[in-house]
């Protein structure tokens, strides 16, 4: 399938805030390649550059280095509005002002489209967001959930070639964000719009991902789907990060036997040995 967004060797640095002359590398080299219609997550602790280098596709930071492609165009260059994407956020951005129809049509009316059609567009978006009905409601009027769905709503409404989702569930309660993350997959996929999608939560990344890219300090140390990064983790880093896992010291053989505790074991397919294998080292053991 065609690659609609390649990210080569993407770097970030910001120069220090604390007046030192240090710079901050919050993205360091990063290389991407998304599918079209393929709803990519970059999962990773707090402060490991997820939200740079959503901003850097999205075009609001320049890199300090690498070339960004949408399909076979370099976009480095091209500002925001032009690169034809669209961003939903942890805080919605919703304009309280304004009611929900207004917020959703937004966009639409800054592209001078007629009346008419204006009106046809937010209904079928309001439609496939659920929210037909709450057109004429405002915003302080809605649910947290509801109005996380206006933000989506005013996204989708301008048909982006790409959606950014900037930890977009982290201000719901727990059942809404399950009930939410379900949504938002299921639309996603429905339109087919090619989604990267910042989280920190490991459970969202794997119920929602065709592939899940895990971050560590501006640096990605691993891409797989969901299944692979869980059972095969490429690092300690992402082993501890994925999932409950437990780390047993143990002396590894061969490529069938590891000791642990004076116990022989035969090592599971689901326990990966990174070459070379040397003795004495920690191995990580799934918790069954
Ligand atoms: N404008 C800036 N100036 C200086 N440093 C910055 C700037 N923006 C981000 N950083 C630094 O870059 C690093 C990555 O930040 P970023 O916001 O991308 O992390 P994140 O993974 O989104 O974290 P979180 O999960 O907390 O949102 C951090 O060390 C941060 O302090
Ligand atoms: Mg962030």
């Amino acid at each position: 399938m065609a690659t609609d967004l390649r990210t080569i060797n993407i770097r970030k640095e910001f120069v220090s805030p604390d007046q030192t002359s240090k710079t901050v590398v919050a993205v360091n080299d990063v290389n991407l390649n998304i599918e079209k219609g393929k709803l990519v997550t970059l999962l990773g602790p707090s402060g490991c550059g997820k939200t740079t280098l959503l901003r850097l596709i999205a075009g609001f930071e320049e890199p300090s280095a690498g070339d960004i492609y949408f399909g076979e165009r370099r976009v480095n260059n091209d500002a925001p509005n032009v690169r034809n994407s669209a961003m939903v956020f942890q805080s919605y951005a919703i304009f309280p002002h304004l009611n929900v129809f207004d917020n959703v049509a937004f966009g639409l009316k800054l592209k001078n489209l007629r009346q008419h059609e204006v009106k046809k567009r937010v209904e079928q978006v309001l439609e496939l967001v659920d929210l037909t009905g709450m057109a004429k409601r405002a915003p302080s009027q809605l649910s947290g959930g509801q109005q996380q769905r206006v933000a989506l709503a005013r996204c989708i409404v301008m048909e982006p070639r790409l959606l950014l989702f900037d930890e977009p569930l982290s201000n719901l309660d727990a059942k809404l964000r399950e009930q939410m993350r379900v949504e938002i997959r299921d639309l996603q996929q429905r339109l087919g719009i090619t989604s990267v999608y910042v989280t920190h939560d490991q459970i969202e990344a794997m119920s929602i991902s065709d592939e899940i890219v895990i971050m560590n300090s501006g640096v990605v140390e691993q891409i797989a789907s969901p299944q692979e990064v869980y059972a095969k983790p490429n690092s300690r880093f992402v082993a501890d990060f994925i999932g409950k896992a437990n780390f047993i010291p143990a002396k590894v053989h061969d490529k069938n036997t590891a000791e642990i505790s004076d116990i022989k074991l035969p090592l599971k397919e689901t326990i990966q040995l990174p070459p070379p294998i040397r003795r004495s080292r920690w191995w990580r053991v799934l918790k069954r």
